[in-house]
């Protein structure tokens, strides 16, 4: 796990200054690269000499090198790191990290670092007990910072061995631990690598003159959170969006087409479809246009106004009447009455997979809110999910959507 891993190892004044060199040799053993950034302090209990052998690389600690006067870049070194141990920490670098005082190299590099970052304390039992540590150490861990203690962590009402430095070996597995949760999970998430989705999201517009038209209250989040879940599983994403009010996400992955009709969103979709693996369907589509649209702004007249509308094509329709074999195809129904009966004939009807039901009965779900709550309804089965955010029901959706692709 830690094979070409790149770790800045920071080391401060603390006598337990030369257990980081038992750190070093097992992470060196274990295939890590390990750059080693010292505090002043720090050198007054090992030299950068041992540690430079130990690292084949020159030890950091000043701005400027001693050597040669260049200047050694925290910035680059955040960006080089897989990851930032500082082992053993002193409660004054733990109180300069938790307050942003970038007096030496290492909180500087601290404060630039890219990578996560673990922290092991060492002091005596009293400082560490001092309320500013343990509150320093709770300001850390709030900026997602792990902290590496012996037992059951610094939050533990006895305090008795506390401060103390974790020993180097625990230090070393916690690090593996770390990079082998986020291997797994970074393999798990490309899940959907290779698959090709298209996504419509938002309302359409339906203009009526230059400056009116017929729109409706989607804010399109429900769509690009689901567009961001297949992203983020690997999955290359076909996003026909409507004229959303929320923030479009930015991925490698996603690629968008804006619109602004039904009619621009239905010729979209019928072009990008026939090469997709599935279709999620959860534009807010009008049903109706006007027949015609005037070139100049209406003027008001006086008499009643009458717009006559026709209707638009069913972009689902459409879609589920040329899927193949071989493709999915998910629909959205948000409704006010006879909710399951109607997403039942909708799914028959527009030959969906499944249908995701909103009612706007329940609190929390549908336009304009940052949660949901959801029905997945299959052919042959029916599933009620609890209130949610958008972005845990686009998990809940897309993990539906991968137990059925074929
Ligand atoms: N839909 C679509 N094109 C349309 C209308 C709807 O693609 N012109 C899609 C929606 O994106 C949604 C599903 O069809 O996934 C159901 O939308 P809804 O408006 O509830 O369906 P309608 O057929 O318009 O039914 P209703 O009579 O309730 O308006």
């Amino acid at each position: 796990m830690l094979q070409g891993k790149k770790i800045v190892l920071g080391i401060t004044g603390s006598i337990a200054a030369y257990k980081s060199c038992l750190i070093i040799r097992q992470l060196i053993k274990k295939g890590a690269e390990v750059q080693v950034v010292i505090t002043p302090a720090g050198k007054e209990f090992i030299t950068p000499i041992t540690l430079s052998a130990l690292t084949h690389k020159p030890v950091i600690s000043e701005f400027f090198s001693q050597r040669d006067g260049t200047w050694n870049s925290h910035v680059d070194i955040g960006l080089w790191a897989d990851a930032m141990l500082i082992a053993p920490a002193t409660a004054s670098t733990i109180g300069k990290m938790a307050h942003g005082v970038a007096d030496n190299m290492l909180i500087t590099t601290y404060l630039s670092m890219k990578a996560p970052v673990f922290v092991a304390p060492a002091m005596d039992l009293d400082m560490y007990a001092h309320p500013s540590t343990q509150s320093n150490l709770r300001t850390l861990q709030s900026y997602g910072n792990h902290i590496i203690e012996p037992g059951t962590g610094f939050l533990a009402s006895k305090l008795e061995g506390k401060g103390r430095m974790e020993e180097p070996e625990n230090i070393v597995a916690q690090l593996e631990a770390f990079f082998a949760q986020a291997e797994a999970e970074q393999s798990a998430s490309q899940s959907m690598a290779g698959r090709k989705v298209l996504i419509t999201a938002g309302p359409t517009y339906e203009k009526i003159d230059p400056v009116r038209f017929i729109g409706n209250y989607s804010s399109g989040k429900m769509g690009l959170a689901i567009a961001e879940e297949c992203a983020r599983r690997g999955a290359e994403v076909e996003l026909v969006c409507g004229p959303v009010s929320a923030t479009i996400p930015q991925h490698a992955n996603i690629h968008r087409t804006d619109v602004e009709s039904a009619q621009q969103m239905y010729e979209a979709c019928m072009a990008l479809y026939p090469s997709a693996d599935a279709g999620i369907l959860s534009a807010a589509v009008a049903d109706f246009t006007p027949v015609t649209v005037a070139d100049q702004k209406i003027k008001r007249t006086g008499d009643d106004m009458v717009i006559c509308l026709k209707p638009n094509p069913d972009i689902a329709k459409s879609l589920g009447a040329i899927k193949t074999d071989r493709q999915v195809l998910v629909g959205f129904a948000l409704e006010t009455n006879d909710e399951e009966s109607n997403a039942q004939s909708k799914l028959q009807k527009k030959n969906f997979d499944f249908i995701v039901l909103n009612s706007l009965r329940d609190k929390g779900a549908g336009f304009r809110t940052d949660t949901n709550k959801i029905t997945i309804i299959t052919p042959d089965a029916m599933q009620t999910y609890p209130l949610k955010s958008k972005a845990e029901v686009a998990v809940d959706i897309i993990d539906q959507l991968q137990s059925i692709l074929k």
